[in-house]
């Protein structure tokens, strides 16, 4: 069965070639292509200013895209409306009516599209179950907690069963352990109804944690889209390496290439890496290495590390779960290695010289990053 992300036909929501720019000169969204599937959780991730919310507004019909088109269900949206469009959205500012109750909040849009009063007393007391708010209609939107809030705000745009659905960091303002609960929450509805959603946010665990696909923004581009396994597993960008989960990245130039297999010089080593076709010999490259794939003591019977190094200890961090070492090696400072708080983990000390060592397949060979994220 193909995954979600994978799927054909007509895509629910098609970027194509669209950019914007505020003032005439600056570039926030830049000939942007995106195929967002019918049913399918989409998150725009992505640093600050790099044009997430743009996007959102354009789908959402708020702001015109300077040039390229938008189509929704392969109809192109570009003259029409947002009451038009049929699109529910939670966005940060959009606030909810603080003087009126819960059900005065949910009814509004039912009132907007015409809906007689007993239709609109049914798809309220609908919605308010879905969220899990029921008891709670006569309640006025000043009395609810932050948590209890954010809910009215998911079921408003719930309310008049539109089929896809934007949210821009909904969860931004509510604490850690809300949070949580509202993303699983919020898969939930999206799986129950079977809505298409594209969820804007910034934090990297929570797009890891709600998504079926990422798009990872940066300066107005997608600079990769894949399932948030394939984005850590196989990142194609030095910034995507870096911007989900940890990595380390060294630094060097490459020697060799050939069968999907570079060999790159770092400080005095040559490290075997995956190439992906991106630097030739002789081209600089920046080689990635998760921290907690990387071996400590290999034995010489095990033949898979094809990476070995000697490493001198700068650093332990006791983090609880994990053990956190800083390792010079192949002459860089700060190396990460992350070991498993397990019995036995190993009585290492600062200033030990260790042997570490990780396979080809936990190696990946990337153009450096432009901007210098190191
Ligand atoms: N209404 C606006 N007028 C002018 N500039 C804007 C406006 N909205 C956003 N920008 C600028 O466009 C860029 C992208 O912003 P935005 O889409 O909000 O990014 P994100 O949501 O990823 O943080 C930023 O540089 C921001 O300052
Ligand atoms: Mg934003």
């Amino acid at each position: 069965m193909p995954s979600v992300g994978e799927r054909t036909g007509t895509p629910h929501v098609e970027f194509s070639g669209v950019s914007k720019s505020y003032d005439g000169r600056n570039w926030v969204v830049r000939d942007l292509d995106l195929a967002v599937h019918k049913g399918e959780f989409l998150t725009m991730l992505g640093p600050s200013g790099s044009g997430k919310t743009t996007c959102l507004m354009m789908l959402a019909g708020f702001e015109t895209p300077a040039s390229g088109t938008i189509h929704i269900n392969g109809v192109p949206v570009g003259d029409l409306p947002p009451h038009k469009r049929d699109i529910g959205v939670v966005f940060q500012n959009y606030a909810l009516f603080p003087h009126m109750t819960v059900s005065g909040n949910l009814a509004f849009p039912l009132e907007v599209r015409g809906l007689n009063p007993s239709q609109r007393r049914e798809r309220v007391a609908r919605t308010l179950h879905l969220v899990r708010l029921e008891g709670l209609e006569d309640r006025r939107i000043g009395q609810l907690s932050g948590g209890q809030q954010q809910r009215v705000a998911i079921a408003r745009a719930l309310v008049f069963d539109p089929e896809l659905v934007l949210m821009d960091e909904p969860l931004g303002a509510l604490d850690r352990r809300l949070r949580e609960e509202m993303q699983y929450e919020i898969r939930r509805i999206q799986r129950t109804l079977g809505i298409t959603v594209v969820y804007v946010t910034h934090d990297q665990q929570e797009a890891m944690v709600m998504s079926d696909r990422v798009a990872v923004f940066r300066g107005g581009s997608i600079e990769q889209i894949a399932s948030p396994e394939m984005l850590y597993e196989e990142p194609e960008r030095a910034f995507v390496a870096h911007f989900i989960g940890e990595n380390n990245r060294l630094n060097g130039v490459v020697r060799t290439v050939g069968d999907g297999v570079c060999q790159v010089e770092v400080g005095d080593a040559l490290i075997k890496a995956v190439s992906l076709g991106q630097c030739p010999p002789g081209a600089a490259a920046t080689v990635v290495v998760r921290p907690e794939r990387v071996k400590l003591s290999p034995s010489k019977s095990e033949h898979a590390y094809a990476n070995e190094f000697d490493a001198d200890v700068e650093d332990i961090t006791f983090i609880g779960d994990h053990l956190r070492l800083r390792l010079k090696l192949c002459g860089h400072s700060g190396f990460i290695v992350k070991i498993p708080n397990l019995v036995g983990h190993g009585a290492i000390l600062e200033g030990d010289r260790i042997r570490v060592g990780w396979t080809l397949l936990d190696c990946r060979a990337l153009q450096p990053d432009d901007e210098g994220v190191h």
